[in-house]
């Protein structure tokens, strides 16, 4: 099956490192935009459809080299792609706003740098199978110790990268400072560092001004 054309929704994501208030503020924005009378879809990667949760268990739970990138790659393409198939494109067919929790850019980060340069590859591979780029990703930009103390402060057991430390954070973070200025088109940066009303009220802005 060819990755059908997309419909008149609005495709939005989140990126930004472990813990930078990502979930947080897709849901405050959700909540934003259904003020509004707009149909909103809240959902999030690795993840989103029943077959991803179940790929998101295997990527995201064991021991920190359970998979080499390689297969992390093929891993959450996978799930991507059922992903798209079954809620994203769907979901845009009908007009709906899809906020999404991460996306293919976190591929590009977390397994196209984090132990190699593995970009072209992750690059290759979602133009084959997936296709498509979001409308607007809204980057949560924070500073890495801050976000990984939080992100742990959650104790939950998805926790592989998690176990990576704060190296691997300040890496994410430039590396997607880095993302925003290559896709400098759809990419906006906020500042994460605030608290969460006034991050809510930058991001409300950016997206109205995009729907608008
Ligand atoms: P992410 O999805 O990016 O990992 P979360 O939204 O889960 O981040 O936030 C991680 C933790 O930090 C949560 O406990 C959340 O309540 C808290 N948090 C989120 N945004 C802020 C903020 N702006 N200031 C302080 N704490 C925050
Ligand atoms: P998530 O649950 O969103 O973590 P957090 O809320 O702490 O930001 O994502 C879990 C982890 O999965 C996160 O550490 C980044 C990683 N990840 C990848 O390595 N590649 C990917 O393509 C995606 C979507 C996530």
């Amino acid at each position: 099956m060819t990755i059908p054309p997309r419909g008149s929704g609005c495709f939005i994501t989140f990126e930004g490192i472990d813990g930078s208030g990502k979930s947080t503020q897709v849901a405050r924005l959700a909540e934003h935009l259904r003020a509004q009378g707009r149909q909103v879809v809240v959902t999030r990667e690795p993840g989103g459809s029943p077959g991803a949760e179940e790929i998101r268990a295997l990527v995201l739970q064991g021991d920190p080299d359970r998979w080499s990138a390689e297969t992390e790659i093929l891993l959450f393409t996978a799930a991507r792609r059922d992903h798209m198939e079954r809620l994203i494109l769907p979901a845009l067919a009908e007009g709906k706003v899809v906020l999404c929790d991460r996306f293919a850019d976190s591929t590009r980060m977390y397994q196209g740098l984090s132990r190699g340069d593995l970009r072209p590859v992750v690059d290759q591979l979602h133009s084959l199978m997936i296709g498509q780029e979001p409308d607007l990703t809204v980057l949560i930009d924070m500073d890495p110790a801050t976000g990984l103390s939080r992100a742990l402060s959650r104790q939950t057991a998805d926790e592989r990268f998690e176990a990576f430390g704060e190296d691997l954070q300040t890496a994410m973070r430039a590396g997607f400072l880095a993302l925003a200025e290559e896709f400098s088109d759809r990419f906006r940066i906020v500042d994460g560092a605030q608290g969460i009303d006034d991050v809510a009220k930058d991001i409300a802005q950016i997206v109205d001004r995009a729907l608008a």
